[in-house]
């Protein structure tokens, strides 16, 4: 269930709420005159604990950090400090702050919670990432699982109150908060659904959902309409399941009729075994989330149809599975894409470039501004980045900067990475135009490279979202699984071409 937001812009020691979390930074000392006014009410409500615990260093404010204080009956009935650490205020420190402490929320169950960010009540960005982080705290997927019984049963975090001014600001940073959860919501269900749930024909349902929510236009491609269309190298992908293969687009069409739309485009292969070139089966159910480059496309159109940008947006998603079978396509092959394009496959583990190719030969009919793309490509982005940065590639350094902008915004910073020349000679085949692997040397790069030899005459940027789009290990803010990235990127990226 989504969560319920309201604001208020009463005295936090006056509200009745089961808990309030008290969002403090490192520097928070109950010996500075301006803080003990702040703190005050509240602490004369816990008969003086908070003042006890801030002067004992019980609580430094320390990131993620958290101390709960027991408040009255009725009223406050419980207060949790929490810590955002020294950075200074933004988005999403915010938003880590809010996770940490609607998680501790649901630990304890109580169904409804405050926050408070005590002197900087009415920041915009901070009401904004305090959204966000409430529902990513509380986020679950908890469709497959048997409820527990009645008496086992601890009530969940359902409605959340904002301590802040009473401003128009102040409602218009919620509501957009509201709609990138909303969005990302989404993009973590896609991505934490099995392969047998997730399936291409998910990515329709969703796109229709949407289309009719938010009044855009859809298009769904099927199998004979791609081969139609040419697209032997999605299609290639797609030979190896029964499992109808599914491109889907949406049109959100909120500018001018003549203006150019920031098309984008997202990886969504539903499970990738890799094919004849099979992965090892350690770990290999992973590979459910290798559609989290679509369902950050989904969850993007999705924020973007709330907020109603006036801007016009088209995501395209391809959507399949990367199967072995009898009819798989095989190392050594050597498939045509829609731009006329041959393709040796060297590794049928390098799938999705091969899908990727078709959909940005198809971007072009939709004359982009620019096109961006998200794709969990490469393990070698997880060696050379890690899980903290996006990988970024495009040959447009002014675009480049323009996303690495929005990642930044969005607290899913990424990193640029070369699309040099020298590196092309690794993808050069001896059969075909080019082949589909480079070599476990630069393994992202040569990727990159790979797909633009499918971009044609408009701006394109490339996200591989591999390292950050889901984490194997809980990150405190937010428990292991899906990320929500690249969700947050684009949709900041299209509300900084709003202005
Ligand atoms: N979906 C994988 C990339 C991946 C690997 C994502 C690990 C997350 C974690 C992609 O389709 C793939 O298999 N890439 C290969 C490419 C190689 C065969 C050139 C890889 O990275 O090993
Ligand atoms: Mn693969
Ligand atoms: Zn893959």
């Amino acid at each position: 269930m989504p969560l319920s937001f309201s604001l208020t812009h009463a005295a936090p020691a006056s509200l009745e709420t089961p808990l309030l979390a008290i969002v403090l930074p490192s520097d928070v000392s109950w010996g500075d005159a301006s803080w003990q006014t702040i703190l005050a009410p509240v602490d004369a409500l816990l008969h003086g604990t908070l003042s006890r615990s801030l002067t004992r260093r019980d609580f430094r404010g320390g990131r993620d950090e958290t101390l709960l204080l027991a408040g009255g009956e009725t009223g406050v009935q419980r207060v949790l400090l929490v810590g955002r650490g020294t950075a200074s205020l933004s988005r999403s420190v915010a938003r880590r702050a809010a996770a940490v402490a609607a998680r501790a929320a649901n630990k304890l169950g109580v169904a409804g919670m405050t926050y408070w960010l005590p002197g900087v009540e009415g920041d915009v960005a901070a009401i904004e990432g305090l959204a966000i982080g409430a529902a990513a705290g509380t986020w679950q997927y908890a469709e497959l699982l048997t409820p527990p019984a009645e008496k086992d049963r601890r009530a969940r975090v359902e409605s959340v109150v904002l301590v802040t001014a009473d401003s128009d600001a102040a409602r218009g940073a919620l509501a957009a908060g509201e709609a990138l959860a909303a969005g990302q919501d989404l993009a973590k269900r896609l991505g934490q659904m099995p392969g047998n749930y997730c399936t291409p024909e998910t990515f329709v349902e969703v796109g229709r959902e949407l289309a009719s929510r938010h009044g855009m236009h859809l298009t769904v491609m099927g199998r004979s309409d791609m081969a139609e269309a040419g697209m032997g190298s999605f299609l290639s992908v797609a030979q190896g399941t029964s499992q109808e293969p599914r491109l889907v687009v949406l049109e959100h069409r909120g500018g001018p009729a003549d203006q150019q739309p920031v098309v984008l485009i997202g990886k969504g292969l539903c499970f990738d075994t890799g094919g004849i070139s099979i992965k090892p089966a350690p770990e290999m159910e992973w590979m459910k989330f290798d559609m989290s480059g679509a369902g950050g496309v989904m969850g993007a159109m999705e924020a973007i149809g709330r907020l109603r940008l006036p801007v016009n947006v088209v995501g395209i998603v391809g959507s399949t599975t990367n199967m072995p079978s009898g009819e798989a396509v095989k190392p050594g092959d050597v498939v045509r894409a829609s731009n006329g394009k041959t393709i040796e496959i060297i590794n049928t583990d390098a799938e999705g470039r091969l899908v990727l190719a078709d959909l940005l030969v198809y971007a072009k009919r939709f004359n982009p501004a620019v096109a961006i793309d998200a794709a969990t490509l490469t393990g070698a982005i997880v060696i050379g980045l890690g899980h903290a940065a996006v990988g970024v590639f495009g040959p447009d350094k002014a675009v480049v900067d323009e996303v690495l902008a929005a990642g930044e915004a969005a607290g899913e910073p990424g990193w640029p990475l070369p699309m040099w020349d020298d590196y092309r000679e690794q993808i050069k085949s001896d059969v075909a135009d080019v082949k589909n692997t480079g070599g476990r040397a630069a393994g992202s790069i040569t990727a990159a490279l790979f797909l633009q030899e499918f971009v044609d005459g408009f701006p394109w940027v490339h996200l591989d979202v591999a390292g950050t789009a889901y984490s194997q290990a809980d990150l405190g803010w937010i428990p292991r699984g899906p990320t929500g990235t690249p969700v947050g990127t684009f949709v900041e990226f299209v509300r900084a071409r709003v202005s």
